[in-house]
């Protein structure tokens, strides 16, 4: 349905508190693009927290620490949704967070294995993810929630968010490390693989080398549009774009320039410190 019909059906219900979203770094804008794209009214708000990327080698605890930090400055901002743009915080923190603020969460994992596990023509589902994110295996619990028939090969790409915010894609060593970890997810020979890290998506250009581009998923998709529905049912959307406001823990050059490819920032990210 047409936006604005959308908006005039919502009873004029308007919500103008912002929608915000985090990641260790870039990755999430990844997420950010497809969302502003479906929801173009939203005022927003991003933290990328460099200080502490990569979150793929990090424990539950500082996990859980980082990811409670981020909701209580969101919390002060006044937000109405926070996105969790982040496969590994996802995977790690949500169950023991997403009842302690006072915003709807949205988690990417728990958000689109439902609408994986149903996906036509899928018998071997390959998984692409942060060590963190893998050792959890939690892509393979909650696909098999919704269905159990789907074969589920996970594999973690330890080295390829460094690739990502090091802005080194396309250098000679990257695309080694890439075919390392693409090779070995072919002898599982799935029907699709899943880019399940936000940051993965920066790599599609070197990934389609190797596998076809359309045999690779990036969830965020399928996430922006749970996204939309959510504040629609809910009355929560905002009629009017206003502002978006980056925010990062360090590095606010690297984090602009490394983000290029997926998000053109007109100013530098603010750098805060929620220490
Ligand atoms: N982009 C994040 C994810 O989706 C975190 C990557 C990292 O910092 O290791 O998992």
């Amino acid at each position: 349905m047409e936006y604005k019909t959308i908006l005039n059906n919502t009873n004029n219900n308007i919500d103008k508190r912002p929608i915000a979203f985090f990641d260790s770094g870039v990755g999430g804008l990844t997420v950010y693009r497809k969302v502003k794209n479906l929801l173009p009214y939203e005022n927003c708000l991003y933290f990328g927290d460099t200080k502490n990327m990569p979150y793929g080698e990090k424990t539950e605890k500082q996990l859980v620490e980082f990811a409670d930090k981020i909701f209580r400055f969101f919390e002060k901002q006044n937000a109405k949704a926070v996105i969790m743009a982040c496969n590994t915080t996802s995977a790690i923190t949500y169950e023991k967070l997403k009842d302690n603020y006072n915003f709807k969460i949205f988690p990417i994992i728990q958000s689109v294995c439902p609408i994986l596990a149903k996906l036509e023509n899928i018998n071997k589902l390959g998984i692409i993810a942060t060590p963190a994110t893998i050792n959890s295996h939690i892509y393979s619990r909650e696909i098999s929630k919704y269905n159990q028939k789907i074969k589920v090969f996970e594999l973690a790409a330890p080295k390829w968010v460094r690739i990502v915010e090091e802005h080194r894609i396309n250098q000679p060593q990257s695309l080694s490390q890439i075919q390392e970890i693409i090779e070995i997810m072919q002898n599982f020979n799935p029907d699709k693989i899943v880019l399940a890290c936000t940051h993965y998506p920066y790599l599609l250009e070197v990934l389609k080398k190797f596998v076809p581009e359309e045999r690779f998923i990036d969830p965020a998709l399928y996430f922006a549009e749970n996204i939309k529905k959510f504040l629609i049912e809910n009355k929560m959307l905002n009629d009017k774009f206003e502002y978006e406001k980056f925010y990062v823990s360090s590095n606010p050059e690297n984090f602009k320039t490394a983000s290029k490819l997926f998000y053109e920032l007109k100013e530098l990210p603010e750098l805060i410190n929620l220490d």
